[in-house]
């Protein structure tokens, strides 16, 4: 048995915001965010279109690609940290509107980690509860949580989603997911360094504060060595990995996240520029954009990366 990747989609908003614009309104400049993140672009979610909205363009198009009709999905999974209401989940909305009647639906909160962590998931679902399609989405619209009058922050993120069909097949040497790793690390100083306010903790809708240095610090070290671990406990190399699709935050985390561990940077797939960071929806985003591009093929193995808010980060290894 083998759970393979059927069908894989990505959705992204209308609106498109240049670092030129937003310099328009803020004491910022093109010249530093890019130079500082290499983000040249986000998508920004329109006002009445929300988390669950995206979601439910990037399953439909991940079912079609997959040939998975609704009513025959087992399970949905969300990851979102921007959902659209507090409850009921993003995933009940995605399941109601796409008439997936069979399947039960949740959503999981792993931050910008959350796709690696909602593989890891459907994964051992499918294994334990013998599944055979479950969907997986990435919804995310943290410019709805940023403080706009916070350079320091709201340049750094977009709005995007990104769907994965997962299928149960017979040939164990079919691919798809060969291995996740999850790490979690709460304590003080990890825990505030990346985090929104909102909630019953101050009673708003709160917004992102970070400190960014330390994080982007954290953001290397993890990611660097949560994809030395998962090979290493898989007995493969870099020499094995196609292209390796790390999550967007800042393309110098993702260059330097490769030097140190003496990483191939021309394995590394970067769409910082294009999409900014869409916290869990950013592997599937750019792993669409990568296929797009004619880069990743079919039979191509892919090594995911991911860290954020919590802390919590993993890595998984796919053939696609
Ligand atoms: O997805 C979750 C993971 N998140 C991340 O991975 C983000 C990790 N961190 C980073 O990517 C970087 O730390 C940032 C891009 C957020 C910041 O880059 P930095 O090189 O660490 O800059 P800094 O925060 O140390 O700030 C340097 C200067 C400061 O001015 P002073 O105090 O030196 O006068 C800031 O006020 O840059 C200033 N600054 C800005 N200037 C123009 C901060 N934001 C901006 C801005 N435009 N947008």
């Amino acid at each position: 048995m083998a759970n393979v990747i059927a069908g894989i989609s990505s959705h992204l908003p209308e609106r498109i915001v240049t670092n030129d614009e937003l310099s328009q309104a803020l004491d910022t400049s093109h010249e530093w965010i890019f130079t500082r993140t290499g983000i040249e672009k986000r998508h920004i979610a329109a006002t009445n279109e929300f988390s669950s909205d995206l979601g439910i363009t990037a399953a439909m198009v991940a079912l079609g690609k997959a040939g998975v009709a609704p009513k025959d999905v087992d399970a949905i999974i969300v990851s979102t940290t921007t959902a659209d209401r507090r409850f009921p989940s993003c995933a009940c909305r995605i399941q109601g509107e796409i008439g997936a009647a069979r399947a039960f639906a949740f959503d999981i909160n792993a931050a910008c980690a959350g796709f690696i962590y909602g593989l890891a998931v459907a994964d051992s679902m499918m294994n334990s509860m013998r599944l055979k399609n479950v969907l997986l989405v990435a919804a995310e619209t943290l410019t709805k949580f940023v403080d706009w009058s916070d350079r320091a922050t709201c340049v750094l993120f977009g709005d995007g989603a990104g769907a994965f069909v997962l299928q149960t097949v017979d040939d164990p040497a079919a691919g798809g997911i060969i291995a996740t790793k999850l790490y979690s690390d709460g304590t003080e100083a990890k825990y505030n360094s990346i985090l929104s306010h909102g909630g019953p903790q101050n009673g708003n809708r709160g917004y992102i504060t970070m400190v960014g240095r330390a994080v982007f610090k954290y953001a290397i070290d993890c990611m660097a060595s949560s994809m030395n671990e998962i090979l290493e406990e898989n007995k493969m190399t870099i020499d094995d990995i196609d292209w390796i699709i790390p999550h967007q935050a800042n393309k110098r985390i993702l260059e330097s996240m490769c030097k140190i561990r003496d990483f191939p940077i021309e394995k590394l797939i970067v769409t910082t520029q294009e999409h900014a960071n869409t916290s869990s929806a950013s592997i599937p985003l750019a792993l669409s954009q990568a296929m797009a591009d004619g880069k990743v093929k079919s039979g191509d193995t892919l090594l995911f990366t991911a860290m954020g808010a919590g802390l919590v980060w993993g890595a998984s290894i796919v053939r696609i």
